[in-house]
């Protein structure tokens, strides 16, 4: 076997490895907020063990009907793209949206204030609900397993 093929074959197949163990550190502020929201998701559940970054991709992705009876097609996707590293635009106003990733955006996930603001209309617009502690938790765990 030559060493450029050598070289070539190993690079192949540590791709996708590489590519699947990124991850976003938490920030003190993002640790605290998923603490309370464990006591919260608890309380609703006495058999929660913990967040979920599979179960918090899934909810992003998960398809809802609208306020007028149409079949499911309202999602976090709708509005944040089925990559949280993306830009996007707000489906509605067509205004620029940042990406979800802290990653990418810096400031994603810096200022309660705004992640419970932006939770609450969100929920309500795409689950015609608000976000149950366990979905918001889910949903921060995916965020940063990215
Ligand atoms: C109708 C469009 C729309 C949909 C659908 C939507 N979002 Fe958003 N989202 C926004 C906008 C607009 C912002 C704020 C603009 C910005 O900060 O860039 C935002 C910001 C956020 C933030 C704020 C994060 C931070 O700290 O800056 C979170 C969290 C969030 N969205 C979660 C969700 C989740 C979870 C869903 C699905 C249940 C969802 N969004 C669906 C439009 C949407």
């Amino acid at each position: 076997m030559s060493k450029q093929f050598f070289v070539a074959l190993l690079l192949f197949a540590l791709g996708p490895v590489s590519l699947s163990f990124g991850f976003t550190p938490k920030s003190p502020l993002v640790e605290s907020f998923q603490k309370g929201l464990a006591t919260k998701a608890k309380k609703a559940d006495p058999g929660f063990t913990g967040f979920s970054a599979d179960r918090g991709k899934a909810f992003y992705s998960l398809k809802h009907g609208d306020h007028k009876k149409k079949p499911e097609t309202r999602s976090c996707e709708t509005c944040h793209t089925s990559d949280p590293m993306n830009s996007s635009k707000h489906i509605i106003t067509g205004k620029k949206i940042k990406p979800l990733s802290p990653l990418v955006y810096r400031k994603r996930f810096t200022k309660v204030k705004k992640i419970k603001k932006w939770f609450r209309r969100n929920c309500k617009w795409t689950l015609k609900r608000s976000c149950t502690a366990q979905e918001q938790g889910d949903f921060i765990e995916y965020i940063y397993s990215l």
